[in-house]
């Protein structure tokens, strides 16, 4: 029975997922720690609205949690020496630098992780990979853990999270299935496995928890993200059709969706696909394929993420082209920067790349976003290093108020589905922008026919 939990991590995954654990289960005690004092400061805020991480339900699970048996704490070493069960939940981005850059993922922070275990513990720990990995990184783990020569005997489980941002708490408290993956070959491997499940059944139907091998689990994360990218990525493939054929992607979808064999979900044609797992995963699972010679695998998933990239690119130019070719020196009004709604977080958001597109053609952006601060979005910006910080300061203004956003615009463009923006005053709005007065709708999020009749020119995906 586990009494003590730690988890190394307090960002989307970690935070909301520990939060869930220490609400169902009141008789375990769950630490989260991490390294950086300023988030940890923020998960401990008396005012619950001003956690890290924006994720609807997510302030009441703290509320009811926190100081009874959920703790925030910086005291990585303290945590981890008390715990029977120790999550790693630290970031694994893509390699920016040496062999595998723009395609593995970076265990560095994994590594520490395991190696600061080691260090540390002084009793028996079952240690789970919680973090998005590549296949066989619970090997690598396993090596260094191993290898401590102290007496301490490790267990390790994958358990992979398949929370959605902006709807985590939904999928924490009823997932469609909890995935344990450990050593299903010995008798210790098989106990730490059901120590686990032990944990989710407080809540989940045991028919839903699965157990699986390590590999099996660490495989089966990478094969959920890359099939629901692609999911994304043929319906976006088939909007640019839509485009020329005059047949309206929504309706395809529709159409093709209440087949009970393809079903209707991540069907929505988009300006493309953001988040930090989809594009990593599918190209974690490329250079696993490609590291075995699996050329033709790895081509074949490496489509997906090239189709997303020209979604991207696409919409980008159709705003160009419409504009009469030129944006150089005109007021682009972007409303939304995170990479899908109700949350603030903007990795790998679509927004990001068609700014990046628009500040090239020397577009003067003003930005507006419910959840993401303006320090984000410059961090976004600088980020991919197109340009100096300056000239990026000189080309983007981020604005709390989305009419001011849209004040003098030659056109609006939506980047991300947040539902206000259905509800705004758009009469206001067209009377406040140049004319023609254009809407690119990234997201098939407004009623175009409305917007028409107002006098806006409309342009969405796939119709
Ligand atoms: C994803 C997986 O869904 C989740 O199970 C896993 O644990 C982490 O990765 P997340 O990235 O948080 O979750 O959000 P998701 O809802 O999957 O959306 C990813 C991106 O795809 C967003 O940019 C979203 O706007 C886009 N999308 C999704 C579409 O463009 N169309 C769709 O139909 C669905
Ligand atoms: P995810 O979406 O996977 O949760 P985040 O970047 O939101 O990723 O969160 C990962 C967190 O892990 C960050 O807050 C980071 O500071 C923390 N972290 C990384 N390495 C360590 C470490 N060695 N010890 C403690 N925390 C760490």
């Amino acid at each position: 029975m586990i009494k003590n939990i730690c988890c190394i991590g307090a960002g989307y995954v970690g935070g909301p997922t520990m939060a869930v654990i220490a609400q169902k289960c009141p008789e375990v005690n769950v630490t989260v720690v991490d390294i950086n004092e300023a988030r940890i400061a923020a998960w401990n805020d008396e005012d619950v609205s001003k956690l890290p991480v924006y994720e609807p339900g997510l302030d009441a699970v703290v509320a009811e949690a926190r100081g009874r048996n959920l703790f925030f704490s910086t005291n990585v070493d303290k945590a981890i020496d008390e715990a029977d069960m120790i999550f790693i939940s630290v970031n694994t981005p893509t390699k920016t630098y040496g062999v595998g850059k723009g395609m593995a993922a970076d265990l560095k922070y994994i590594e520490l992780c395991a190696r600061q275990i080691a260090r540390v513990s002084t009793t028996d720990k079952i240690v789970v990979e919680k973090s998005t990995l590549p296949v066989r990184t619970a090997q690598a783990i396993r090596d260094i853990l191993d290898n401590t020569g102290n007496d301490v005997k490790y267990q390790i489980l994958s358990n992979p999270e398949f929370l959605a941002e902006g709807t985590a708490i939904e999928d924490l408290h009823a997932p469609d299935r909890v995935l344990i993956g450990g050593d299903t070959n010995t008798e210790e491997g098989r106990a730490a496995m059901q120590a686990l499940v032990e944990v989710y059944a407080s809540w989940v139907p045991k028919e839903q928890i699965l157990t699986t091998n390590v590999w099996s689990s660490e495989l089966s994360k990478l094969t959920a993200n890359a099939f629901l990218a692609q999911r994304v990525s043929s319906i976006n493939s088939l909007s640019e059709l839509c485009e020329v054929t005059e047949a309206d992607v929504d309706e395809v979808a529709k159409a093709i969706g209440m087949d009970s064999r393809i079903g209707p979900k991540f069907l929505k044609s988009s300006v493309g696909f953001g988040g930090s797992c989809f594009q990593k995963d599918i190209l974690n699972l490329v250079y696993i394929a490609k590291s075995y010679g699996l050329n033709e695998v790895a081509d074949y998933w490496e489509q997906v993420i090239i189709m997303n990239d020209h979604q991207k690119g696409r919409f980008a130019s159709k705003i160009i082209k419409t504009l009469y070719n030129t944006v150089n020196g005109k007021k682009i009004a972007f409303l939304g920067w995170a990479f899908k709604k109700d949350t603030n977080d903007t990795r790998e958001s679509a927004a990001i790349y068609v700014a990046d597109i628009l500040l090239s053609e020397m577009a003067q952006l003003s930005v507006y976003d419910p959840k993401v601060p303006e320090a984000q979005i410059s961090f976004d910006l600088n980020y991919l290093a197109s340009r100096t910080k300056e000239e990026n300061e000189a080309g983007v203004t981020v604005v709390t108020d989305p009419y001011k956003a849209c004040e003098g615009a030659h056109a609006v463009a939506v980047l991300t589905e947040w539902d206000e923006f259905k509800d705004y005053d758009w009469q206001r709005i067209y009377d406040g922008m140049l004319k023609p007065a254009f809407v690119f709708d990234g997201r098939r999020l407004l009623d175009g026919e409305k917007l028409k009749a107002i006098g806006f020119e409309y342009k969405t995906i796939g119709k």
